[in-house]
C-alpha cells in the first residue's frame, strides 16, 4: 500500500530516503498497537496472559519506537543529502543493499521476540534471542549486523560530504552521526555486574536522546526551515552552532541524573543535579529559534506567510513546543536527586518518556516525512488537508492526554507509595490499586486510542496529500 506513493520526481538518493520512511511509518503503527495492548494489560492483568505477555508487548513497544526513529533519521539524511551537498550519495547500491539487510534483520528479531517469550537466560540467549537491555534489546548477532549497516550508511554520507558542498548543517551532521553511531557500541558488551551494565547502557540511552539525537533534530530543523519558509542559511546555521555547543555542554554530564541510585559514587548527585538542570536551556534556544525564524520570514514577506509545506511546518512548530515541554519541563521536574528519590521509576517517568520522545523526535520526523512526500510529488506548495489537521490534532491531543494521566498516576505513587507508605513491595501494590491510579490508567488507554485514530489519519494523509497538492497545482 505504501508503495503507492509516487517517487518518479526525485533523485535515487532521495528515493532511498523514502524507502526508510515507509518502513518507519509501519513500525510506528506497530509501536502504537503494542502500547495499546500493554495499556489494556495495566487495567486487565489477565489480558492475553501467557499468549502475549506484558513484558513482550512493552519490549516491542519501546524497541519499535527506537527502530522507527532510527529509520526515519536515516531516511531524513538520505533525503536532505543531495540538497545540502549538491551530489547524489556515493555507494548508492551498497546503501540499498544495507536497507534490505537491516529490514530483514528487524523482521527476524521481532518474530523471535514474539515467538520466544520466556526461556532461560544463557550465553546463547544474548546471542540469539534477547540482550535484555531496555530499548536496545536486539540480540548480539543483530547488533553486529546493525553496526555493519551503519558503517555502510556512514561511509555513504561521509564520502558524499567530502565530494560535495560543505555546508554548516552537513558539517554538524557528519560529526554528530559519528558520535551517535559510536555510542551504540557502549550498549554491546556484557558484564555480570548489573551496576556496570547499567552504567554503560545509559551512555547509549541518555547520550542519544539528550545529546546526539537533539543535535540531529537541530540539523533537521535548520534544513527544513530553509526549505519551508526560506529562512536565511547564515542565521539558521548560527543558531545551530549555538545549540550544538549548549546541548553537548549540558547533555554529556547531565548523564549523572541516571547515576543517582545504581551504585555509582555519590559525586554523581552534584554533577547530575547541576548539568542536567541546565539541559532545558538549549531546548528553550531551539524553541526560540523556530519561532524567531518563522516570525522573521513572515515579516520579511509583508506579513504574507510563505509556507511551502503546511503540514511539515505544523509538525516542526509542534516539535519546538513538544521538545521544550516533554524534555525540558517534564525532564526538569524529576532531575534533582532530592525529587528523584521519590519519583524514580514511577509512572511519572513514563509520563516524561512519552512526551519527550514524542515532542522531541516523533514530531519532527513526521515533518520530514511530509517533506519527503512533497519532494516525491514534485509540488511547489503543499497545504494542510483535513486529514493533516485531524492527524496532528488527534495525535498531539492523545499524547498530551496520556502524559497528563500518567503524571497523575505518578503523583499518586509519589504521595502514597513512596511518601506515606515508605516505598516497599506492599506499598507498590497498594498504591496501584487505589482509584487515582486505576482511573489514570483507564484515561491513558482512552487517550492511546485517540492517538491511534490520529495515526490512521496520518497514514491516509501521507498516502493522498501529494496527489491532492498536484491536482491543485495544474
Ligand atoms: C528528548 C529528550 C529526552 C528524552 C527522549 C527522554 C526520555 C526519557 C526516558 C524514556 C526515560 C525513562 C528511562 C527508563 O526507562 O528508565 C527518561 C528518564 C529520565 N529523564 Fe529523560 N528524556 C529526555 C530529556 C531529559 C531532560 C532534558 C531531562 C532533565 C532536565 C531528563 C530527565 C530525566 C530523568 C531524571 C530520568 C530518570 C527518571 C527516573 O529516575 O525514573 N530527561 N527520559
Ligand atoms: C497508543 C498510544 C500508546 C500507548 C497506549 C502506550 C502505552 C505504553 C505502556 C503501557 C508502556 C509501559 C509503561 C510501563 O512500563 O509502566 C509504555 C512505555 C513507553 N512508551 Fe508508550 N504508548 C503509546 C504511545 C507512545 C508514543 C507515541 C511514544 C513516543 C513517541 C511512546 C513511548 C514510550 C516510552 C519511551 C516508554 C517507556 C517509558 C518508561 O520506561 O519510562 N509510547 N507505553
Ligand atoms: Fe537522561
Amino acid at each position: 500500500m505504501l508503495t503507492s506513493i509516487k517517487t518518479d520526481n526525485i533523485s535515487p538518493t532521495k528515493k532511498l530516503g523514502m524507502m526508510y520512511f515507509r518502513v518507519a511509518i509501519v513500525l510506528f503503527g506497530a509501536q502504537l498497537l503494542m502500547g495499546l495492548i500493554a495499556a489494556i494489560q495495566f487495567i486487565y492483568p489477565n489480558f492475553l496472559f501467557e499468549i502475549f505477555d506484558f513484558s513482550v508487548a512493552r519490549m516491542v513497544h519501546i524497541n519499535a519506537l527506537v527502530v522507527w526513529m532510527l529509520y526515519a533519521m536515516i531516511g531524513s539524511v538520505y533525503y536532505m543529502l543531495p540538497d545540502e551537498t549538491g551530489e547524489e550519495a556515493v555507494g548508492l547500491g551498497l546503501g540499498k543493499l544495507a536497507f534490505w539487510v537491516l529490514t530483514a534483520a528487524v523482521a527476524v528479531v521481532v518474530l523471535v521476540f514474539i515467538f520466544i517469550q520466556v526461556g532461560p537466560g544463557k550465553e546463547s540467549t544474548i546471542w540469539f534471542i534477547n540482550e535484555g537491555r531496555e530499548y536496545i534489546e536486539a540480540p548480539r548477532w543483530a547488533d553486529i549486523g546493525i553496526v555493519v549497516v551503519v558503517l555502510i550508511f556512514y561511509y555513504n554520507v561521509f564520502f558524499t560530504f567530502l565530494k560535495g558542498r560543505k555546508t554548516g548543517i552537513m558539517t554538524v551532521m557528519i560529526a554528530n552521526l559519528l558520535a551517535l553511531a559510536g555510542l551504540y557500541l557502549a550498549g554491546m558488551f556484557f558484564t555480570d555486574n548489573i551496576s556496570m551494565d547499567q552504567y554503560w547502557w545509559w551512555w547509549v540511552i541518555h547520550l542519544w536522546v539528550e545529546a546526539t539525537w537533539e543535535v540531529f533534530v537541530g540539523t533537521l530543523a535548520a534544513y527544513a526551515l530553509i526549505k519551508i519558509i526560506s529562512a536565511k542559511r547564515e542565521i539558521v546555521e548560527m543558531w545551530l552552532w549555538i545549540e550544538v555547543l549548549m546541548l553537548f555542554g549540558s547533555g554529556i554530564l547531565g548523564l549523572g541524573h541516571h547515576y543517582f541510585w545504581i551504585g555509582t559514587p555519590e559525586y554523581w548527585w552534584e554533577i547530575g543535579a547541576l548539568f542536567s538542570s541546565l539541559e532545558p536551556v538549549p531546548l528553550v534556544a531551539m524553541f526560540v529559534h523556530v519561532l524567531y525564524d518563522w516570525g522573521k520570514e513572515q515579516g520579511a514577506n509583508g506579513n504574507k506567510p510563505a509556507i511551502m509545506n503546511g503540514p511539515a511546518m505544523a509538525w516542526i512548530v509542534t516539535n519546538a513546543f513538544g521538545n521544550f515541554l516533554g524534555a525540558g519541563i517534564w525532564g526538569f521536574f524529576h532531575t534533582l536527586p532530592q525529587v528523584n528519590i521519590y519519583t524514580h521509576g514511577t509512572q511519572f517517568t513514563a509520563a516524561h518518556g512519552h512526551l519527550a520522545f514524542f515532542g522531541a523526535y516523533a514530531t519532527i520526523l513526521i515533518g520530514m516525512m511530509y517533506m519527503g512526500v512533497q519532494g516525491a510529488y514534485g509540488v511547489k506548495q503543499m497545504k494542510a488537508t483535513f486529514n493533516s489537521k485531524m492527524a496532528i490534532f488527534l495525535i498531539t491531543f492523545g499524547v498530551m492526554g496520556m502524559t497528563i494521566a500518567l503524571t497523575i498516576a505518578g503523583y499518586e505513587q509519589v504521595l502514597v507509595e513512596r511518601a506515606e507508605l515508605g516505598g516497599g513491595w506492599d506499598a507498590f501494590f497498594t498504591a496501584q490499586n487505589l482509584p487515582w491510579y486505576v482511573q489514570a490508567q483507564v484515561w491513558r488507554t482512552i487517550m492511546g486510542i485517540v492517538t491511534f485514530i490520529g495515526f490512521v489519519y496520518l497514514v491516509l494523509d501521507l498516502l493522498t496529500i501529494g496527489t491532492k497538492a498536484k491536482s491543485q497545482e495544474v
